[in-house]
């Protein structure tokens, strides 16, 4: 029985896809390369400012998920030799800050609210950058708290960032089920010790190391599906 399900932002609850298709307008035939890249280089940047000053009081090389999203994008074009005015920058940030929630993630956050679940994000997003992709989807009635790892300036798959959840509600670590789409992050959350649900769109393989996540499916439905048999 679960006191509170707590899902990653990026990929998630909100669809990047988008973004390949702006950057395929922008950058016909390197779209979906892009993208691709410029993901990888973004989480990339995350792990090495975290495990390069891993310390309590937070990492010294901390930048906002928002900055470092742009400064991938920057290197990523670099390397692709692709030009990146600061227009087409500006409109891929843009898109970025207003991706659509996938089309069960409100009715799912309002239907596990109403069996009187808590529902949470915690996120590597920044705040702000939180605060507008919930209120363009009108996701912010649905959700208790959107929690962010700039409060430990230590990005995810640290222990600290996973806490975080702990620390804003008052439930146990097995009271808490943690939902992500981004194999790694499922991984690392369940070393954190979380019970979690990994969102397998695309039927991709799950990582080589590490055990596999308590729970899979196909969709954020699949998710309450799951939760009606074992939490009615
Ligand atoms: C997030 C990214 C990592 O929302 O998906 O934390």
């Amino acid at each position: 029985m679960y006191k509170l399900v707590a899902f990653d932002a990026y990929g998630t609850l909100f669809d990047v896809y988008s973004m390949g298709q702006l950057a395929e307008e922008f950058f016909p035939g390197q779209g979906g390369v892009l993208s691709v890249m410029w993901r990888d280089r973004q989480i990339e940047y995350t792990r090495l400012v975290t495990m390069s000053d891993p310390s309590p009081q937070g990492s010294k090389y901390y930048l906002p998920f928002w900055e470092i999203t742009i400064r991938a994008l920057r290197y990523v074009c670099k390397r692709l030799k692709l030009e990146l005015t600061e227009q087409k920058e500006a409109q891929l940030m843009a898109e970025y800050a207003r991706l659509k929630a996938f089309g069960d993630a409100s009715s799912v956050l309002e239907q596990l609210h109403q069996k009187g679940i808590a529902t949470a994000i915690l996120s590597n997003g920044s705040r702000e950058m939180l605060r507008t992709v919930v209120q363009s989807n009108g996701l912010e009635s649905y959700l208790d708290q959107v929690v962010t790892v700039e409060e430990v300036k230590l990005f995810k798959t640290a222990p600290q960032s996973y806490q975080l959840l702990i620390d804003a509600f008052s439930f146990k670590k097995e009271e808490i089920l943690f939902v992500s789409s981004n194999a790694w992050d499922a991984l690392g959350a369940s070393w954190f010790g979380y019970d979690v649900f990994w969102v397998n769109r695309s039927n991709l393989p799950f990582e080589e190391i590490g055990p596999l996540p308590t729970y899979q499916g196909s969709s954020l439905s699949a998710l309450l599906e799951l939760l009606n048999g074992n939490n009615s």
